[in-house]
């Protein structure tokens, strides 16, 4: 959890691989949907380009689909979902009828300079959605993913007045959050101004 550009993303793909289990960011599945065009992604893009958070039946639904596909059974780093607290309570539902629990909610904690500065130098693939800064961390060519070797593109919901947007909704709606899972004593503060290689041994300590 955290505000957009905290650095979750970044952080969750770099621990998925560390432990081996999926990273599922409710972003980047919307942002698939709305390349290829489903009908969810149709309906998805009317929110997700104005900074607003897709209705909760359609997320619910999407991460339903994604959680009981087979990689996800060992266990998997969720990102940007739950957003509501609607979305929490089904979460619980889903796991509770896996046979699965929540166990460990990092918040991610930015100053509001760190997170302007993030959003505004953020590229991403348009293949495989690695993130990138153009100055913190940059690809090895200008505008190529170092990855999959796709085309290094600006998110549309990153322009100025998008991100104004988004923050106003993450403070309205998915910030109350942090109530729920610290009163299920499941929530951990990550410093998330520090660099990526600084927050690596914090993160593990705190997962432990
Ligand atoms: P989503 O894609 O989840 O966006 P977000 O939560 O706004 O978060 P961001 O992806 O912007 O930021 P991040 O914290 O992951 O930062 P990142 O690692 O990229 O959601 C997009 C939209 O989809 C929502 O607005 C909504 O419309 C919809 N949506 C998604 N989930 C939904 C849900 N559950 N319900 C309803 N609607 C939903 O880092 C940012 C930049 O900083 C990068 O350039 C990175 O390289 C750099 N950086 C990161 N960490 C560091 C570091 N430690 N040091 C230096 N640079 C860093």
């Amino acid at each position: 959890m955290g505000p957009p550009g905290a650095g979750k993303g970044t952080v969750a793909k770099v621990l998925a691989k560390k432990i081996r289990i999926p990273h599922i960011s409710a972003g980047d599945l919307l942002r698939t949907h709305m390349r290829k065009k489903t009908e969810l992604g149709k309906k998805a893009s009317l929110f997700v380009d104005k900074g607003q958070l897709v209705p909760d039946d359609l997320v619910i639904e999407m991460m339903r689909k994604r959680l009981l596909q087979s990689d996800a059974l060992q266990g998997f780093i969720l990102d940007g979902f739950p957003r509501t607290e609607g979305q929490a309570k089904a979460l619980d539902k889903l796991l509770s009828d896996e046979h699965m629990t929540v166990d460990h909610v990092l918040n991610f904690d930015a100053s509001n300079k760190k997170i302007t500065e993030r959003l505004s130098g953020r590229r991403i693939c348009s293949k495989c959605q690695e993130i990138y800064h153009l100055k913190n961390i940059p690809p090895k060519v200008s505008g190529i993913c170092d990855r999959c070797g796709g085309e290094l593109i600006q998110r549309k919901d990153d322009a100025a007045g998008t991100i104004q947007k988004r923050l106003e909704v993450y403070r309205e709606e998915t910030a109350p959050l942090i109530r729920y899972y610290d009163e299920q004593k499941l929530l951990r503060h990550v410093p998330a101004d520090l660099e990526v290689s600084d927050l690596e041994p914090i993160l593990e300590k705190l997962m432990k």
